[in-house]
């Protein structure tokens, strides 16, 4: 039987990683076996665990390549978990497919934009072949109502559109909001 692809998006701090957490909790209680995985360059935290901004853990492998994900699994996992998916290269979606037809649950999440409004291409791929995708709101950052979709960063910099970083960095801001301080620039 397939497994079931599910894609958590959404701009920062809306809860992608915590609720990516709050299924592997559901595995962890079943006592089912899963294994978790994030790219290395998402070293904010600790390098073996995926964190949320409220600061609950799991632990996980880092990766660089995508491949890397079936070198470090058994075959008997019932669920695999992928935080920050943006940062992997798009041959994620080779190995989560593979995953699924052999009857593992993946969940996968990620930025769907980067601060510029662009997609990432990875994301966008994994969306397209999900089961469900959960898109996640945040907060905004401006007007404090419940409807931030994308990341607004708040330093100039010529880092361009990998950077990683919380707060000192970025918001998240509804449309509106986001159109509003981009004029402002
Ligand atoms: P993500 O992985 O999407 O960045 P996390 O799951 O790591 O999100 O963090 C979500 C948590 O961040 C929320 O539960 C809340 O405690 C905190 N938080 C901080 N700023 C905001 C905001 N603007 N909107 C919503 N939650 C926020
Ligand atoms: P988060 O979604 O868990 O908050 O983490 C997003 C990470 O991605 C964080 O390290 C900042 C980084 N980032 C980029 O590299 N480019 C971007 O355009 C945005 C919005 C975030
Ligand atoms: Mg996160
Ligand atoms: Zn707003």
């Amino acid at each position: 039987k397939s497994g079931r692809l599910v894609v958590i998006v959404g701009p920062m701090y809306s809860g992608k990683t915590s609720e990516l957490l709050s299924y592997v909790e559901i595995y962890d209680l079943g006592k089912k076996k899963f294994k978790a995985f994030k790219p290395l360059i998402d070293n904010r935290y600790e390098d073996t665990y995926i964190v949320s901004h409220n600061k609950t853990k799991v632990n996980a492998i880092p990766i660089s390549k995508p491949e890397e994900i079936l070198k470090n699994i058994d075959g008997d996992e019932k669920a695999i978990f992928i935080d920050e998916i943006q940062f992997i290269n798009e041959n994620l979606k080779d190995v989560v497919i593979t995953l699924r037809k052999n009857g593992v649950d993946v969940y996968c999440s990620g930025l769907d934009l980067t601060f510029k409004n662009n997609v990432f291409p990875t994301t966008s791929v994994l969306m397209s072949y999900a089961d469900e995708v959960i898109k996640k709101k945040a907060v905004c950052h401006e007007c404090g109502e419940y409807t931030g979709t994308i990341s607004y960063k708040i330093v100039e910099d010529e880092k361009g559109e990998i950077d990683v970083g919380g707060f000192e960095k970025y918001i998240a801001v509804c449309r509106d909001c986001y159109t509003k301080l981009n004029k402002k620039k």
